[in-house]
């Protein structure tokens, strides 16, 4: 799959002002700072779409994008949405409970959305939060992918043990796991997996 135009759309604070469409939908959810809004860049090769900061809490709404992509002669439209991300401490607890209810209402209430990746930063052990959040969704019935992030900021080696010993602790409380991918916003590395990942999702549905 081949992404040919990417624009942003419109920011929301609640899923019922959502854009009201009904195109496939991907959403890319994770702690703040682990590489959300670069990600979605990436993918679209479009540098400043989804506005990235070194400082976590950037991203506070709801930003939905319009993508235009084309597989074999077919072109599609379809939603990617960068949400805000969980877990900064430095947010008082009403702002992230606010924002906790915004994302979680997101997630069960819109129909259109086909997959939530959640993206784990590939540096770090796992992260109690991560976990529960993942566990939040396979309780909900919401379908999600992981996204390892961040990987050319260490050896290919690390990175690899990092997965395995974030995927084999999921096993201690999962029967079965979710795709996952590898990926760098600087390298790109991931790019093509995941493009191939979303047509096949759509093209499931479609
Ligand atoms: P919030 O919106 O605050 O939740 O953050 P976010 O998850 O959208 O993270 P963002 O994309 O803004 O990236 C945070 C920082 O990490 C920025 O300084 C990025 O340049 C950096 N970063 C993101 N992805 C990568 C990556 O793959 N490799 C490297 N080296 N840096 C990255
Ligand atoms: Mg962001």
């Amino acid at each position: 799959m081949e992404i040919i135009k990417s624009q942003f759309l419109v920011s929301s604070s609640k899923v019922t002002q959502c854009p009201e469409e009904d195109m496939p939908e991907f959403a890319f959810i994770g702690r703040s700072n682990v590489g959300k809004s670069s990600l979605i860049n990436m993918l679209c090769q479009h540098k400043g779409l989804a506005k990235t900061s070194s400082t976590p809490g950037k991203t506070l709404l709801i930003n939905h994008f319009l993508i235009e992509s084309k597989q074999d002669a077919k072109q599609l439209k379809w939603h990617l949405v960068d949400l805000p991300g969980y877990g900064y401490a430095r947010r008082s607890k009403s702002v992230r409970d606010e924002i906790d209810t915004m994302v979680r209402q997101y997630m069960l209430r819109r129909e259109q959305l086909l997959c939530t990746f959640v993206l784990i930063d590939s540096r770090h052990e796992p992260q109690r939060i991560d976990n529960e959040f993942i566990d939040w969704l396979g309780e909900q019935g919401i379908p999600f992918a992981l996204v390892f992030t961040k990987a050319d900021k260490q050896s290919a080696g690390r990175t690899k043990q990092h997965v395995n010993t974030f995927l084999r602790t999921m096993l201690e409380r999962w029967e079965a796991l979710p795709p996952h991918f590898i990926t760098s916003a600087e390298t790109r590395e991931g790019r093509e997996e995941l493009l191939r990942y979303l047509g096949e999702v759509m093209a499931s549905v479609i």
